[in-house]
């Protein structure tokens, strides 16, 4: 009773929260084998060494070292103390607790809203209730069973059906006593203009519609999106903004998608309802679609908490295209890396799933283009402009999107591309881009959330721009086995000296992992705080890495082995001089295959 709320009370509410769950809140986290790792919110890096543990519900920053468990790490971030983080998690993991004194406001509040809840759940419930089993629910349950869904979908995204009738909701709410005054402040009533017809004075906003519930990452139901059964208008209804629900901050799907989003690297952002039903069903936990609105930046920010990457899979038709432009523009602003897809012969990934099969979605996702390629393609509407002005007006236009690019890699990627394209020089291109460059003013700091340090690229008046030090791009198989080395070196030291009577520091081929090396090599300490931030990072994440240790000696050959065939590869840096090689001799064509191979192993790269 130290602290005046019982250990065991304690102990129920750090068992009953999820660090991963908590701490994705505030910083996006990647998965990494059993671990999740993030940039660390307590100290600034560019390189993720922000490690969470869920198995020993713990946290650890190999940058920083401040390390603990959800409690400090509350206590930290919130600046609260431990009774308040207590109470915090309590409240969120439904322990209670003995109550502290509220202010009166706050108590209503916190009341209106718990009742608000209730409200939704029962509504939620008696909408799936008429859907599958009352007589009045059929013409829903057609429907829903010609659109490719079984009851199981039914019952697992919470579909509803609203009958055709005034009072359906109205009379089961006020059977579990809710008022008609509440009915409307939930948004699930109507006020009559003529009050007192019939004693009747509110009414079912719902009718003779499927209903889509909404719930929240916390599975709770916040509000409903109904549709109609034909071609009448309004195609859907949704639930008004109330004190407790505001379309602009939500996502539909996001009570699945928090996880999915997570597991798979990155949100797939679809445009309907039925969309994301289709591709959680086929698989892709990760869908998630606005509420009837464009996307907002609230909307984004939403999902900065779990990735840094979205796929935007919107319709086929005009208005995905104009919505995709808008859409892409708020994520890429929100610090998001952006691609496009297509939905081959389909108008939107529902129909595609249900024409194609779930299996043909991989091929999508594989050839998903980046927003600038995206972009690139609508302005210039398939055809290449073939008048200077024309093709000078068309880097200027992207030459927003360029500059944002944070890579010099990347960037001189997207350079490259447009110089093929248009039948340009890389330094016409370059130039072009950097004159728009200048033009901007130079307050923006739209990138301040991106990983690469801006500082890389340096312009100089003269020279046009040069790269100092263009990372490097590994493939991802001999990447792992470096990786996997270091590992074994760490943990098993007599490795070093085996490795090197057989390869030297330059056999690795990331930077910092040959840093590394020499610094094992040497006897040098690697615990030390003061090691440059990429090394930490690197380092941690060979150390968190699931890398399964129980017969090391065949882990080290293999990895040997690997690093030995690597170097005989062709690395991206020769890839590209082929590329410019070919790009003098006019071989167009040949440079494009190029391209699209060093694009390949960029990707891969990742
Ligand atoms: P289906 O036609 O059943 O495949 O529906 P859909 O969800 O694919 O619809 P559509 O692509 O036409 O619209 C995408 C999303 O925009 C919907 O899921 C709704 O969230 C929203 N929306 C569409 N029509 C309306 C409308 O009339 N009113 C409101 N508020 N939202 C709409
Ligand atoms: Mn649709």
């Amino acid at each position: 009773m130290e602290y005046g709320i019982p250990e065991d009370l304690i102990e129920e509410v750090r068992l009953r929260t999820d660090i991963v769950e908590i701490i994705s809140e505030y910083l996006p986290l990647q998965r990494k084998g059993k671990n999740y790792l993030g940039l660390c919110p307590f100290h600034t890096e560019k390189t993720p060494s922000f490690t969470v543990t869920p198995e020993k519900q713990i946290f650890y920053c190999f940058g920083c070292h401040t390390g603990g468990n959800v409690f400090s790490f509350l206590m930290k971030r919130e600046n609260w103390t431990f009774i308040e983080t207590v109470r915090h998690l309590a409240q969120r993991s439904g322990v209670s607790l003995p109550e502290r004194e509220l202010s009166a406001g706050e108590r209503k509040k916190r009341e209106r809203r718990r009742r608000w809840e209730e409200i939704h759940e029962w509504t939620a419930a008696y909408f799936q209730e008429v859907l599958l089993e009352k007589a009045e629910g059929e013409a829903g349950r057609n429907y829903l069973l010609s659109r490719g869904l079984d009851e199981q979908a039914m019952r697992a995204f919470r579909l509803g059906y609203a009958p055709a009738r005034w009072d359906g909701l109205v009379k089961t709410l006020s059977a579990r006593g809710v008022s008609s005054s509440e009915m409307v402040e939930a948004g699930l009533g109507l006020e009559t203009d003529h009050s007192g017809v019939q004693g009747v004075r509110v009414y079912d906003r719902f009718r003779n519609r499927v209903i889509f519930s909404i719930l929240d990452s916390g599975q709770r139901v916040i509000a409903f999106g109904g549709r109609v059964l034909d071609d009448s208008l309004p195609k859907y209804l949704n639930s008004p903004e109330t004190e407790f629900f505001s379309k602009g901050h939500h996502l539909y799907g996001m009570n699945r998608a928090h996880q999915g989003i997570r597991e798979r690297g990155y949100a797939l952002l679809v445009e309907g309802y039925m969309d994301v039903i289709a591709m959680q069903k086929a698989g892709y936990a990760n869908a998630v679609a606005s509420l009837g609105t464009a996307l907002t930046k609230d909307q984004a920010k939403l999902l900065r908490r779990y990735t840094t990457k979205v796929m935007i899979g919107y319709d086929a038709d005009a208005a995905g295209v104009q919505a995709s432009l808008r859409a892409g523009e708020i994520l890429r602003n929100a610090g998001f890396s952006v691609y496009i897809l297509s939905w081959p012969d389909a108008k939107d990934p529902d129909e595609f799933v249900r024409k194609q099969g779930s299996e043909k979605i991989r091929q999508v996702i594989d050839a998903a283009r980046t927003f600038i390629e995206f972009k690139y393609s609508i302005l210039s509407g398939d055809s290449v402009p073939h008048t200077i002005p024309e093709k000078a007006e068309l880097i200027a236009k992207l030459a927003p999107d360029i500059i944002k690019v944070v890579s010099p890699v990347e960037r001189e990627g997207y350079e490259r591309f447009l110089s093929l394209e248009l039948g340009l020089t890389l330094e016409a291109v370059q130039s072009e881009i950097l004159r728009q460059e200048q033009k901007k003013p130079k307050n923006g700091r739209e990138n301040e959330n991106s990983r690469l340090g801006q500082d890389i690229s340096v312009k100089n008046r003269d020279n046009i721009i040069r790269y100092v030090q263009p990372e490097p791009v590994v493939p991802m198989g001999i990447y792992r086995a470096e990786m996997v080395l270091l590992r074994l070196m760490l943990e098993y030291p007599p490795f070093v000296s085996r490795f090197e009577k057989l390869l030297t520091a330059q056999a690795f081929k990331v930077m910092e992992h040959q840093e590394i090396y020499r610094r094992l090599k040497s006897g040098d300490s690697l615990s030390q705080a003061d090691l440059p931030e990429n090394i930490q990072g690197k380092l941690a994440a060979i150390m968190v890495d699931e890398i399964e240790l129980t017969h090391p000696e065949q882990l080290f050959e293999d990895s040997v082995r690997r690093l030995k065939a690597g170097q005989t590869e062709e690395d991206i840096a020769e890839l590209q001089e082929r590329l410019i090689m070919l790009e003098k001799s006019g071989d167009l064509a040949g440079a494009m295959v190029l391209l699209r191979e060093i694009g390949e192993r960029l990707r891969r790269g990742e």
